[in-house]
């Protein structure tokens, strides 16, 4: 059996995708395109000019006239490495904000699909599966229990110098979760045909040995 061509990962935050779909890429020699970075490259963008994160029309028009480039494991706005600057707890929020928008998520959407074009890619989100790429050969569905989730968040953040606590992060790993599922378009779900794979009490490397046989059998 080939390789498949596209491999999507979805899941709440903090269910370990993003790290999964870099090594991934690594290990496999695909293309890792990061879309939740993409949404946070535009409510980073809207923060800076200050718009209004209800006004859909406002934050539409920020989005329309961005330049977002995925390079590597690098997020650039503009021509500018915001890798860090949109990795932060507020990032995720003003993501999970402009996230809501369709029109928004067309644009994130059309801009995705052009970026995998003829390339072997695994892309990470929360609708990859279901919506950006319904007919992925390969899609996971990650997940664990958000105190597991929380857990993590939290010490990526207090290594990153962050000073925030458990509660906070649980809280906002709650929030998140709550907003990405139950807004009305492309909403999170498990992707028809996806393979679901529960992460609590795993470590990454026995994760990408179980995923490691579904793309290299
Ligand atoms: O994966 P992340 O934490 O970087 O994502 C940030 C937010 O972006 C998340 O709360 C929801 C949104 N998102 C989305 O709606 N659809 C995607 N495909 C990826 C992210």
């Amino acid at each position: 059996m080939n390789s498949p061509e596209i491999v999507t990962i979805d899941g709440p935050a903090g269910a370990g995708k993003s790290t999964l779909a870099r090594e991934i890429a690594k290990r496999f020699g695909y293309l890792h395109l990061d879309s939740g970075a993409v949404y946070r490259a535009i409510g980073y963008a809207c923060k800076l000019k200050g718009v209004n994160l209800d006004d859909e029309g406002e934050v539409l028009k920020v989005a329309g006239n961005l330049k977002v480039e995925l390079k590597g494991s690098r997020v650039f706005l503009n021509g500018r490495d915001v890798t860090e600057a949109i990795r932060t707890p507020e990032g995720g929020i003003l993501a999970s904000k402009v996230a809501r928008f369709r029109e928004v998520r067309e644009v994130v959407v059309n801009l995705l699909r052009k970026m995998a074009e003829g390339k072997k890619v695994v892309i990470d989100g929360r609708d990859a599966g279901s919506y950006i790429f319904p007919k992925a050969d390969l899609k996971i569905y990650l997940t664990a229990s958000p105190e597991e989730r929380a857990r993590r968040r939290f010490k990526e953040l207090k290594e990153k110098g962050f000073n925030v606590s458990y509660e906070e992060v649980l809280k906002e790993v709650i929030e998140r979760d709550e907003s990405d599922r139950n807004r009305p378009f492309a909403p999170l779900t498990v992707p028809e045909g996806a393979v679901v794979i529960d992460t609590t009490g795993k470590s990454m490397e026995e994760v990408l040995e179980e995923v490691g046989k579904l793309i290299d059998p």
